[in-house]
């Protein structure tokens, strides 16, 4: 990885996005990050910026001819996908369809131009929650992943838990969680590592978190269950009546649904905990054509042996 390669960050004044651009700052690539937003008074030093709001499909032509001049002098483009926006359900949609075709649309002009890229994007373990369990916001990401998956374009995609600002493995709440920093950090290992500088020559990959340790999963059952039975109910009256575009509403009727859910059923269905069956069919849903790997090299054994 050296300065000829140029690293498009989408996304890059969210949460997840401000720690990375810290990492990649120490990296030697060129970084320009791509935000709604003007660039901020401090930013890490180097960093270029440019504001785009890719669901104005009118900025479009300016900005996409704009960075493709730019990573014409790079030797690689690694297109980062952290854009979201989670205002609403229908906001949520449109950001995360209007981002992939943008990406997709840049990765093409890149190609017709003789220019390679690749994608790092932050996707989530929602994309494996079964329908009873499913949010608009797992949707989305899932219809996400499988527009890129099947583009053509090469890359990895992140199947990242809850991210919170200290993680944590808890079972009794909803399993594991990263923290913001953990979460870039690895993403950062992906963008900067041999396999996205690769001449976008590499297969489309899925890292997937490992699952939380289970121990205490059955024991705290009752109790959660109690409390989550009494609030199932006004739930989901709130999002038939009223709260439909919300997806923080979705969110908290599906985590209830889980909560009410026997824990041997649980172990199928429940995504936060990664099972095997769920991602072998989100896998077989893709095509089939796709590594599965874990952010830790020591387990990326036990990821393809969970799946085969
Ligand atoms: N947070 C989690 O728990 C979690 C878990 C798993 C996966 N992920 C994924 O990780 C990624 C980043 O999450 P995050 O928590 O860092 O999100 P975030 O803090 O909400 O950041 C998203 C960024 O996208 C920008 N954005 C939204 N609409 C835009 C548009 N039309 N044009 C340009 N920029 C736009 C936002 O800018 P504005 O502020 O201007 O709207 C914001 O800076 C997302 O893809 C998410 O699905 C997150």
């Amino acid at each position: 990885m050296t300065r000829n390669t140029l690293v498009i960050v989408f996304g890059a004044g969210g949460r997840l996005g401000t720690r990375l651009l810290l990492l990649l700052a120490k990296e030697p690539v060129t970084v320009l990050a791509v935000a709604r937003k003007d660039k901020p008074n401090v930013r890490p030093p180097g960093m270029h910026w440019m504001q785009i709001d890719v669901t104005n499909p009118a900025e479009w032509p300016r900005s996409l001819g704009a960075l493709t001049g730019i990573a014409g002098v790079h030797r690689h483009t690694v297109l980062v996908d952290l854009l979201l926006k989670r205002a609403t359900v229908t906001t949520m949609r449109t950001s995360i369809a209007a981002v992939t075709s943008y990406i997709l649309q840049l990765h093409e002009r890149l190609a017709a131009v003789g220019q390679s890229s690749s994608l790092v994007s932050a996707s989530t373990t929602a994309t494996l929650a079964p329908w009873l369990y499913q949010t608009p916001y797992g949707l989305a990401k899932r219809q996400q992943l499988a527009r890129y998956a099947t583009s053509g374009i090469s890359g990895t995609a992140f199947l990242l838990p809850s991210l919170a600002e200290t993680g944590n493995d808890r079972p009794e709440n909803l399993g594991l969680s990263w923290s913001y920093s953990e979460a870039a950090r690895k993403l950062a290992a992906a963008i900067t590592g041999p396999t996205t500088s690769v001449h976008g020559r590499n297969p489309f990959r899925l890292v997937v978190p490992d699952p939380p340790t289970r121990q205490s999963a059955v024991d705290s059952y009752t109790q959660r269950a109690k409390s989550a039975a009494r609030r199932l109910l006004p739930a989901h009256m709130s999002l038939l009546f009223g709260r439909w575009d919300s997806p923080q509403q979705h969110r908290e009727a599906s985590h209830h649904r889980l909560a009410v859910t026997p824990p041997s059923l649980r172990e199928y269905v429940d995504h936060h905990r990664v099972p095997p069956f769920l991602l072998r069919r989100l896998k077989r849903s893709l095509g089939g054509l796709i590594e599965v790997t874990n952010p830790a090299p020591s387990t990326a054994r036990a990821a393809n042996e969970r799946l085969s």
